[in-house]
């Protein structure tokens, strides 16, 4: 069975897109479609590499009985624009900066995270220290992601 594979990318990989990888996971869990998933995340940056979560990201999905043990902090390669059908960034810089890496983004996988919800971009609670708004907007976007490919999946 060909699985569908879908990559979170932010700058550091230690706030906005483990959140996002790992909300996903836990839709795709509870909805019995593991088997058909693929799902990482990775950093535009090397500032992160090898870091767990941020304790506000690991906090959060706790809160909501979501685990992320084991996650570390990698590194975005060019080579992942081919093992992924769907690549998808918090915010423009990281859109910016994958499009850089990718040169350009010819099959069109490359979208912001919150086209799926109500646009715009995810703010780095690196800076705001509001994870609670991070866990919002990335499960509303994920929950709609989820339900846009489970069509597709058909
Ligand atoms: P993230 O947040 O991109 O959501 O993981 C950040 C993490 C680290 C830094 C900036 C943003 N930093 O400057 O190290």
């Amino acid at each position: 069975m060909k699985k569908f594979r879908v990559m979170f990318v932010c700058l550091g990989n230690i706030c906005r897109s483990p959140m996002a990888e790992f909300v996903f996971r836990d839709l795709v869990t509870k909805a019995g479609l593991e088997d058909q998933f693929v799902i990482a995340s990775a950093a535009t940056s090397t500032w992160e590499l090898g870091n767990p979560p941020h304790y506000g990201t690991q906090a959060e999905l706790k809160k909501h009985g979501i685990s992320c043990a084991g996650k570390r902090a990698v590194l975005l390669k060019a080579a992942d624009y081919d093992k992924y059908d769907l690549i998808l960034g918090m915010d423009r810089e990281n859109i910016r900066d994958m499009k850089r890496l990718f040169n350009g983004d010819p099959e069109g996988k490359v979208h912001l995270l919150k086209e799926y919800s109500t646009g715009g971009e995810v703010d780095d609670p690196w800076y705001s220290g509001d994870f609670q708004t991070t866990y919002n907007d990335v499960s509303l976007a994920c929950n709609n992601l989820l339900n846009d490919l489970k069509q597709k999946l058909r």
